[in-house]
């Protein structure tokens, strides 16, 4: 293997990224031609060393700035499942979950989450008792009416959670209209107006079994500025001062998640410590102004954890030229494991794997193989002549991106593998066509079908 300083994209790619002598790109000092080979494509990389320093840059950026107490909840929906769930917890990370689904994969996975947290818009009776009997660290609480669903659960069950309230602080985060959640017009948080979250923090404090320790917010994402955290702090500080002036005091805040990565090599997000410093000497500031304790600061990165961890490894397919129009290369994957450039319009980079150094000969669109029009992952993109059956690769896919994935033309899922220094290891094999199947009941719709016979 080489360490070439000259990898173009170098700068999306995992950490770990090389190449071979020969000029394959590898991840964890394996070859990306040996993982292809040997575990099929479409194919997920997940680069050990970089999930370690992502992880290892929040905690220590958020501890250097903020010495009250921190805890760095990793957003499961960005992506989990059970090892994944294992190796975070390894790292030093505790967990925002939003649904049954994502407790049971840390139930599975035994990690300790009495410093994790229950998110959601609409939790239903159901979770907020799993989430009770599982002793998560904290509810996070979304809605006014919430308030009694959860205040009447924790009382049956004779448990007093730690309780957070979601505000809406009214902040623009100037990112795409689909994951803007901090503004008034939004079904996530209790309004900052007309004093609404104010008067949910009364409520909750007076609720008889429900333990209120504090205020939460999470106002988009990907946010690639840091005024939209500052403005937010300052809502959250004002409430917090608020509520300090009737005696109310506040343990907990947290600013949510939502820190940008770079998709593109022109993508230019804040580093880690940038966010830590926006955030902590803002929340400093306040408190020394409005005369507040500290509160214990809780982060929820998700996509900044794992999204440059992550490479999608494809295999090239048929070419359709549409002459003085577009050339379409389609690959083996596309919107069943990549969704998100469908929806959002979001860009990626495209490297051909084997030959990352050969000079850009024509755009290209890159498809995928189903059946829509938008199935597209990365539009007009410079690249070689690719020929059938070589490897592209595609950076920065650790996050909502097998998060978000589906069985649409009953593709099967991608295998995952987790790589470092020259090992593979599998955390989920692909599919198969039995796992299709598997949910299927077919003893009972007999009396449904009708006689294939003629009359
Ligand atoms: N905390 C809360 C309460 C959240 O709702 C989210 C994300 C996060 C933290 C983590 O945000 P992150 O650090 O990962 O940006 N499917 C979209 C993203 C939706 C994010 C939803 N909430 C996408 O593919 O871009």
């Amino acid at each position: 293997m080489t360490t070439d300083q000259n990898l173009p994209l170098k700068k999306i790619l995992p950490l770990s990224s090389s190449t071979t002598i020969d000029g394959t790109l590898t991840i964890g000092d394996c070859s990306t031609r040996d993982l292809a080979d040997k575990f099929g494509t479409p194919l997920y990389i997940y680069d050990a060393k970089t999930l370690r320093s992502q992880a290892s840059e929040y905690i220590k950026a958020f501890n250097a700035k903020w010495p009250y107490g921190v805890e760095i909840h990793y957003a499961s929906k960005a992506w989990i499942n059970v090892p994944m769930a294992q190796f975070l917890a390894g790292e030093g990370l505790s967990f925002d979950v939003v649904s049954g689904g994502e407790m049971a994969v840390l139930r599975v996975a035994g990690v300790d989450v009495s410093h994790s947290a229950f998110h959601g818009n609409n939790k239903t009776a159901d979770e907020l008792r799993e989430a009770l009997e599982n002793k998560f660290g904290q509810i996070v609480i979304n809605s006014v009416d919430e308030i009694d669903l959860l205040d009447s659960i924790s009382a049956d069950l004779g448990i007093i959670p730690r309780v957070l309230l979601r505000i809406s602080p009214s902040v623009d985060a100037h990112t795409h209209a689909a994951t803007t959640t901090g503004l008034v017009d939004s079904k996530f948080g209790v309004a900052i107006e007309n004093n609404e979250a104010y008067n949910a923090c009364i409520k909750i404090n007076e609720a008889n079994h429900l333990d209120f320790r504090g205020i939460h917010m999470h106002l988009g994402s990907p946010i690639f500025g840091l005024e939209p955290y500052i403005a937010g702090v300052k809502v959250g500080a004002q409430l917090i001062k608020q509520l300090s002036d009737i005696g109310i005091l506040i343990s907990d805040f947290s600013p949510g998640g939502g820190f940008a990565v770079a998709y593109t090599d022109s993508d230019n997000p804040p580093a880690p410590s940038a966010y830590a410093s926006a955030i902590c000497e803002t929340l400093a500031e306040q408190a020394d102004l409005l005369s507040f304790p500290p509160p214990r600061l809780i982060i929820e990165p998700g996509r900044s954890l794992v999204a440059r961890a992550g490479v999608a490894l494809y295999s090239v397919g048929s070419r359709k030229e549409i002459p003085g129009i577009r050339t379409y290369v389609a690959v083996d994957g596309g919107m069943s494991d990549n969704i998100r450039p469908a929806i959002y319009g979001s860009k990626y980079e495209v490297m051909a794997a084997e030959r990352p150094f050969d000079p850009a000969q024509e755009t290209v669109t890159i498809a995928g193989k189903f059946c829509e029009s938008g199935d597209v992952l990365a539009r007009d993109v410079k690249l070689p002549i690719l020929k059938r059956d070589e490897l592209v690769a595609i950076p920065a896919a650790g996050a909502y991106q097998l998060a978000m994935e589906s069985n649409y033309n009953l593709a099967l899922k991608p295998a995952v593998i987790m790589v470092e220094d020259g090992k593979a290891y599998v955390i989920r094999r692909r599919e198969t066509y039995d796992d299709l199947t598997s949910l299927d009941v077919t003893n009972q719709i007999g009396p449904l079908i009708s006689s294939t016979e003629s009359p």
